[in-house]
């Protein structure tokens, strides 16, 4: 059993939205201390209120560090570590020259595995504490996610790639074979620990209707599971999925009408939607992963944000790993930030750190188990030091708000802001 903790730094917990009415920095209370006991935040409030309700507790000052809630990665391929920032491609082209020869690796389950380690590794150092990730058509790429992350306590979502088409023979699997092998790793690993199952067809022009069909079934009969793709990241695609679905209204059409849309449903990218996409979207309750380093690193485009969140849609944020260029949240807020600035809408500290964390935690509807610091939710956080570099230190040292002294490093940090990371309680950096 671990000691109860008390935490002292500058503290943030969201009591709403910050893209709600209230305004983005009311939206955020900051407080003196935490409280954590068995990998729980029991406490929130005052250093001496905390004292005196936990005189046991161990204390331990951060000073003028902010504590926030750990980062929710809600789009990564853990595969593509080794393949992070790969020249010159766009989608198909980058799909089948780095990624598609990297993820054949993966049928070595020794490979495998130390990739998942060495994923996990850079990602804690950039304090995310949560992703939701692809692995690739072989189970045991699944088993190598999931059984490092439970070693380690960790809140993972992850699935088996699906691919029946249009990939390389060695990683391609049939419409029997990906429902059957997705249905082993949830009897396996869905809700055990804190692990979460996502039904997982890389997007459709890599299936036949038939796989479609058969993973929307494998959905019915799991209801508790995730289930996670790619829509409408670039125009070829799109294109691409208009020639192999010619009965599909649009691309998001190829989805629902084989039982892959309802609540739960994770679209990654959703950039080039159509105005019956963006309708049906929000009707349903689906969740869109903004991946903004991705999105200008492969050249896919300017997902609208300010535009979607108005009109009521449940996003997230996401590194996208490695179509992304970066393992940080960090530099993912501050990619965010640009991609609005270049749409004219600018985004506030507080709006930035809330994607980042009950954001991404909504869209994997864990928003009752992690992203935020409140009493009950479970003890993922990230100590953040303002001062991690000379350059964010003069910036940030002249500063007459919170938000003016945070901002720099979201725009500027790296795994040097952050100063230590907890996962269930327990130092994790
Ligand atoms: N669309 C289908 N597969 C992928 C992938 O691995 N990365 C990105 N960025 N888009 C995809
Ligand atoms: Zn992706």
């Amino acid at each position: 059993m671990q000691q109860d903790l008390i935490l002292c730094g500058r503290v943030l917990s969201f009591v709403a939205s910050p893209f709600d009415a209230v305004g983005p920095e009311a939206a955020v209370e900051v407080h003196e201390a935490l409280a954590i006991r068995a990998g729980k935040i029991i406490g929130l409030g005052s250093r001496a209120a905390l004292r005196r309700a936990f005189p046991e507790a161990e204390l331990v000052d951060h000073g003028a560090h902010v504590i926030l809630p750990g980062f929710v990665d809600a789009h990564v391929h853990y595969p593509q570590t080794g393949i992070i920032a790969s020249w010159g491609k766009r989608l198909i082209d980058w799909l089948n020259t780095y990624t598609f020869p990297e993820e054949m690796r993966f049928a070595d389950a020794a490979y495998a595995a130390e990739v998942a380690a060495r994923y996990l590794d850079l990602t804690t150092a950039c304090g995310t504490t949560t992703v939701a990730s692809y692995c690739t058509i072989h189970p045991e790429s699944v088993d190598a996610l999931f059984s490092k992350a439970q070693a380690r306590g960790q809140r993972v979502i992850a699935g088996k790639t699906c691919m029946d088409r249009n990939a390389p023979a060695g990683l391609r699997d049939s419409a029997q074979n990906a429902y059957d092998d997705s249905a082993a790793l949830i009897a396996r690993w869905h809700g055990v620990d804190r692990l979460t199952y996502a039904i997982t067809p890389r997007f459709s022009p890599t299936s036949t209707p038939e796989q479609l069909e058969a993973l929307g079934a494998l959905w019915a009969a799991h209801p508790s599971c995730l289930m996670q793709t790619h829509l409408s990241e670039q125009l070829d695609e799109i294109a691409w999925v208009r020639q192999l679905y010619p009965e599909a209204r649009d691309y998001l059409d190829t989805y629902e009408a084989h039982g892959l849309l309802r609540e739960g449903a994770v679209f990654g990218h959703a950039i080039h939607l159509e105005p019956r996409e963006k309708d049906r979207l929000r009707e349903i309750r689906a969740s869109l992963v903004h991946c903004p380093t991705s999105n200008t690193f492969i050249g896919s485009g300017l997902f609208d944000l300010s535009g979607l969140m108005a009109d009521g849609h449940r996003i997230g944020l996401a590194t996208d790993t490695g179509g992304g260029s970066s393992f940080s949240m960090l530099r993912t807020m501050a990619a965010a930030y640009e991609v609005a600035q270049l749409r004219g809408t600018p985004l506030h500290a507080a709006q930035l750190l809330w994607l980042a964390t009950q954001g991404s935690a909504t869209a994997l509807r864990l928003e009752d188990k992690v992203g935020n610091l409140a009493i009950g939710m479970e003890a993922d956080l990230v100590v953040l030091d303002l001062a991690s570099t000379p350059a964010i230190a003069q910036r940030s040292q002249r500063a007459e708000t919170l938000w003016e002294a945070l901002f720099p490093t979201l725009m500027m940090g790296d795994d040097r802001a952050i100063a230590e990371v907890r996962i269930d309680g327990r130092k994790a950096k």
